[in-house]
């Protein structure tokens, strides 16, 4: 038999409403908060993320799923990437689309996405290689903090509805390109001396960008990350102040936050603020849910013009498994149908046909079964439906046009015509 690839799942049915409560909750925030959806294309040029996410990120450099495409008569066979996240997309999207034309000083284009995203990571629960994010992008001509904190505030907001309440907010600064050089410098001299304590991938990390050192997971690489010198001791005044406005805006809104210096984020992007949200219930090793930063300089990368942005990325995967159990069991059994049809025989059964159609256009979620079937089976098959009424369907009730409208949880029936079944369930 066939199985799906490795690193892959289906999404089934008893967990779907979890996945429509999180995209739900998720538009909603959006809507309050005034994004608009975009929708990239699931694979673009290699390009665009070798330059975009950069090269020496573990993303580009080992878990790109990468392919040159058949040759044409009309164009040779280019290389393609199935997107391993989406920021580069949207601001390729941006620019292509020139979003940037005709905007006031300050004007802000806010936009949202949700989709999935591969990566060939190595499998485990909470990772995927192909996983879906949820995620937003706010790019224009202003990288005030309050842009930041005002991202945060609606995080903070999504998490509460979604009744995910334990999660801490983690933030740093990585800085300008221009001082982070300096520090670069100042950190492989660091790692010189610890080289023998490195990992293969390590190794290769010093040679092309010390930073990313910080990403790796190996606990030997820990211990030598733990004393290294942090990109926060060497920032420049600029960001110094940006980052301290940045916190206040957090302090003016009430939201409570960790500095943590040595977390720079897997992407290259980034300057100046960088923030997570790790969750610590139901998520196990993978727990962060939400990562994010300021890329101002991405869009110049990509050959357009001077741009700030700032945006985040969650794991709707990871959001789903830390939500509650109790609220997890209230949205499935929500799921179910209104009302099951039970019908007794020949006449009833196409009699039924037109309740059904009745009850549906009238908006009532309806199901229903064709065999024909004795009581007991019938009520065995509706229970099985998960619907939270049986409605019985026999010669008197086709003769009368009141019906048995059952509560399956009580057992309470009741006699009703077809008017006051759709008026109890609008
Ligand atoms: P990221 O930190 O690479 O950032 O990913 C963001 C989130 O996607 C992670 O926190 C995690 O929840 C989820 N995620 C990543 N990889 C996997 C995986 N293999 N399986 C399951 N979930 C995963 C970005 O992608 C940036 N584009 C975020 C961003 C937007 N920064 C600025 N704007």
């Amino acid at each position: 038999m066939i199985q799906t690839v490795r690193g892959t799942r289906d999404l089934l049915p008893e967990d779907m409403p979890l996945w429509h409560r999180v995209e739900e909750v998720a538009r909603e925030a959006f809507r309050r908060y005034g994004f608009r959806e975009i929708r990239t294309p699931i694979f673009e040029k290699t390009e665009l993320f070798a330059r975009g996410v950069g090269e020496s990120t573990d993303i580009v450099h080992k878990e790109m799923y990468t392919f040159v495409d058949r040759a044409r008569a009309d164009s040779e066979g280019e290389s393609l990437t199935l997107r391993p996240e989406n920021t580069a997309s949207v601001v390729r999207a941006y620019l292509q689309h020139k979003m940037f034309a005709d905007k006031s000083p300050g004007e802000l284009t806010r936009l949202y996405y949700i989709g999935p995203m591969f990566r060939r990571e190595r499998p485990q629960a909470g990772r995927y290689r192909q996983f879906y994010q949820i995620g937003v992008e706010v790019m224009g001509s202003s990288d005030d903090p309050a842009i930041e904190a005002e991202v945060i505030e609606m995080l903070s907001w999504l998490l509460q509805e979604l009744k995910i309440t334990n999660t801490t907010l983690l933030i740093n600064s990585v800085g300008e390109p221009a001082s982070r050089a300096s520090y670069v410098e100042t950190l492989r001299e660091a790692l010189k001396a610890q080289l023998d304590k490195l990992c293969a991938d390590c190794h290769h990390r010093y040679e092309t960008n010390p930073l990313r050192v910080f990403d790796c997971k190996v606990a030997s690489c820990q211990a030598v990350i733990a004393d290294l010198p942090t990109i926060t001791d060497s920032l420049d005044d600029a960001s110094r102040a940006h980052f301290e406005q940045f916190k206040a805006h957090l302090d003016a809104r009430g939201l409570a936050y960790t500095v943590n210096p040595r977390m720079v984020r897997g992407l290259d992007y980034y300057t100046r603020t960088a923030f997570e949200i790790v969750g610590h219930d139901g998520l196990g090793a993978q727990n962060t849910l939400i990562g994010g930063g300021r890329y101002d300089g991405l869009s110049e990368t990509l050959g357009g013009p001077p741009t700030k942005g700032f945006g985040f990325a969650f794991g709707l995967d990871r959001m789903v498994m830390a939500l509650p159990e109790a609220e997890a069991q209230r949205l499935r059994a929500n799921d179910a149908p209104d009302v099951f049809l039970v019908f007794l025989g020949d006449a009833a059964r196409q009699h039924t046909f037109q309740v059904a159609r009745d009850l549906r256009a009238a908006g009532v979620s309806v199901a229903l079964e064709f065999e024909d079937r004795k009581m007991k089976k019938a009520m065995t098959a509706a229970a099985k439906s998960r619907a939270r009424y049986a409605l019985i369907i026999g010669d008197n009730e086709v003769s009368s046009g009141q019906y048995g409208l059952k509560n399956l949880a009580t057992g309470e029936q009741e006699s009703l015509s077809l008017g006051d079944i759709i008026a109890k369930f609008k």
